[in-house]
């Protein structure tokens, strides 16, 4: 059975409401002092966590469709990646605002100085790139250099990953799970991959 349009936008409904939910839940957290002995570490570990979960939801959303027959569930991948990049967004502002407290120069360094700022960086400049893009008059100008731009989402989910992996400092089980599930999400787009490293290796050999 496919899914119908009413279908579809109940699914972008419960996109809305589950997002809704999760900035009040954290809002909740900060009005009641509930986030422990440093909350804006809490507050940066509560967003980047949840900017991540949204990119490998989005992530699920092409391989669904094929195995399920659903090509409406495509139509779910721009909103998803929108809230990734709106859950990023925050994630950057409390860092630079509650921790560095606009200390721009001071940011600019620490994106330099440690490679896990600077894939946090690189993530977030491709999330930005892919958002501004998703806006229908932009898609249609850029014809296939779009789709092209859009693969790049595949590097932004291993960068993010990566950063979350390297900042942690103790606990390794969790980022190892996030990256089998990386892992498991890339390999579905390994035609990608290998024609992307056919390419580079041309490129080389020229
Ligand atoms: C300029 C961009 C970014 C900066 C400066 C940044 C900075 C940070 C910082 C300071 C931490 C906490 C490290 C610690 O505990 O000492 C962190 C953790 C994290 N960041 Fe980012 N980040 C950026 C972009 C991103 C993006 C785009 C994502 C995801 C799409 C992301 C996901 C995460 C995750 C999952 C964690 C670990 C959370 C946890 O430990 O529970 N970050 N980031």
């Amino acid at each position: 059975m496919k899914i119908s349009k009413t279908g579809l936008l109940s699914a972008k409904a419960l996109i809305h409401l589950a997002s809704l939910s999760t900035f009040l839940y954290l809002w909740l957290l900060v009005e009641q002092n509930a986030l422990g002995a440093d909350p804006v570490k809490e507050m940066i570990h509560f967003l980047g966590k949840t900017a991540l979960n949204y990119l490998l939801i989005t992530l699920c959303i092409s391989p669904l469709a094929r195995r399920f027959k659903q090509p409406l569930l495509i139509q779910l991948r721009r909103v998803l990646g929108l809230y990734c990049f709106f859950w990023a967004c925050l994630h950057l502002l409390v860092f630079i605002w509650l921790d560095l407290n606009w200390e721009v120069t001071l940011f600019a360094e620490e994106v330099v100085k440690r490679p896990y700022m600077t894939l946090g960086a690189l993530t977030w400049v491709i999330l930005l790139a892919l958002s501004i893009t998703s806006i229908n008059v932009i898609r249609r100008r850029m014809k296939r250099a779009w789709l092209t731009l859009h693969r790049t989402i595949y590097w932004a989910v291993l960068l993010a990953t990566i950063h979350y992996y390297w900042s942690v400092k103790s606990g390794l089980i969790e980022p190892i799970i996030y990256f089998a599930i990386c892992f498991t999400l890339l390999a579905q787009r390994k035609d990608y991959f290998k024609s992307f490293l056919k390419h580079y290796a041309k490129k080389k050999s020229v």
